[in-house]
């Protein structure tokens, strides 16, 4: 032990014991907040606005541009999008609804609080969601569908026309979960006006973070006039508009609605964060790169499907670990959070979920390509200001598990 006296301290050096150096936890995912956006709440608190008002308005005509759609309705959640726009189908109570067995459980709850049925679809095992195969499949065996909700997974654009086809659907009866979608392209149009509605999420992890929020894009004015009501209680005009200078303060019920209206301080959020997405975007695009690269030359590790047409927005970076490998997924997972970095899985297939057992249609059986990826697929850790220096720990650390 060596002991170096200074004037101001004295340093102890213990070579022969010096602590392994600590690595700093890289976390699944990190919600960007651009510099404007504080500014931009701060100005809503003190405007004396808090509720839905200009902000929103002005997020929805912004975001109707960015989708190139001709109207945009702001909600509470993708959940609540998904529902309402359900809702403006106005299918049977119990029609049943195509929808990936491979998505959130909230999805499926939207389409049974519209008071419809899903009915789930296999997967396939490059894009890890429906194509117009396993949608036929699905057809032949449950039955022609009133609709179909079509889930852009991890933001890579699904064939919304073809699916259409296989379920021998028009495209006004196609709902698009674009939860994972702000950014992505099906053809050379962004997801928003393809089908009658796409349904957008503003959670605190996806591409346009707000923490809480989603939106309808639609080209229908009957979809959006809809959603629009249906979203504060199904009221004629929300309270900014009934209180305008020479406004009536009447109004009528017309529908049956929900409480799912943004504020104006989550609009704001989304005003100031919005012009961040072709950057963020272009940001992800360099790190699929990165770990695309860095991965390429592992044995049996996966790399996520390239879409060959359109546009991916690469919300989700999600890997299939192969027997090849040599460990399982849940192993090298766990290795991965013993290493300091946390991964996630997208998602439990929904036909195994215990609250849906009592659905027809819901044997294993009908989902061998769900069954089997699922024990193979998570999500390594992807957002704008993850490092380059992370990508590269999280891939030596997987290509390291593969050799011992
Ligand atoms: C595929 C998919 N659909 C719908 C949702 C629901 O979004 P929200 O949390 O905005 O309701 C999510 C949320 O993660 C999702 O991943």
């Amino acid at each position: 032990m060596t002991i170096i006296e200074r004037p101001e301290m004295t340093i102890i050096e213990r070579p022969e014991v010096l602590p392994a150096p600590v690595l700093e936890r890289i976390a699944f995912a990190r919600t960007p907040i651009s510099p404007a956006t504080a500014a931009a709440v701060a100005e809503v608190l003190s405007s004396g606005w808090l509720t839905t008002g200009p902000k929103v308005a002005q997020f929805e005509r912004e975001f109707a541009e960015f989708t190139q759609t001709q109207h945009a309705v702001a909600v509470s959640s993708c959940t609540t999008a998904l529902e309402l726009s359900l809702r403006s189908l106005r299918l049977p109570a119990g029609a049943p609804v195509l929808t990936s067995t491979v998505t959130f459980c909230g999805a499926v709850n939207a389409i049974l609080h519209a008071g419809l049925r899903p009915v789930f679809v296999d997967i396939d095992l490059d894009t890890l969601m429906p194509d117009a195969e396993s949608v036929a499949a699905a057809v032949h065996r449950s039955g022609r569908p009133a609709a179909a909700v079509v889930l852009h997974f991890a933001g890579h654009p699904a064939p919304v026309a073809e699916i259409a086809a296989a379920a021998g659907l028009p495209l006004d009866r196609v709902i698009e979960d674009a939860a994972h979608a702000v950014g992505t392209r099906v053809g050379e149009r962004p997801v928003g006006g393809l089908s009658a509605a796409a349904c957008f999420s503003f959670y605190a992890t996806k591409n346009l973070p707000i923490g809480e929020g989603g939106m309808v894009t639609t080209d229908d004015l009957d979809v959006a006039d809809f959603v629009r009501r249906c979203r504060l209680h199904g009221m004629s005009r929300d309270a900014w508009k009934r209180y305008l200078p020479g406004n009536s303060w009447r109004y009528s019920v017309e529908e049956v609605g929900l409480k799912a209206n943004m504020t104006d301080l989550q609009a704001a959020i989304g005003l100031a964060q919005l012009p961040e997405v072709p950057a963020w975007q272009r940001r992800r695009e360099q790190l699929v790169a990165r770990y695309d690269e860095a991965l390429a030359g592992v044995p049996g590790l996966v790399r996520p499907a390239r879409p060959s047409v359109g546009r991916h927005s690469w919300h989700l970076y999600v890997v299939r670990v192969t027997p090849e490998f040599g460990m399982s997924r849940d192993d090298l997972m766990v290795r991965l959070a013993a290493a300091g970095i946390d991964c996630s899985v997208h998602f439990i297939p929904m036909h195994t979920q215990p609250y849906l057992v009592g659905l027809p249609d819901v044997d294993p059986r009908h989902f061998p390509v769900a069954e089997a990826a699922f024990a193979q697929y998570f999500s390594l850790p992807l957002y704008p200001d993850l490092t380059d220096g992370q990508v590269d720990r999280i891939c030596a650390e997987i290509a390291a598990t593969t050799i011992v």
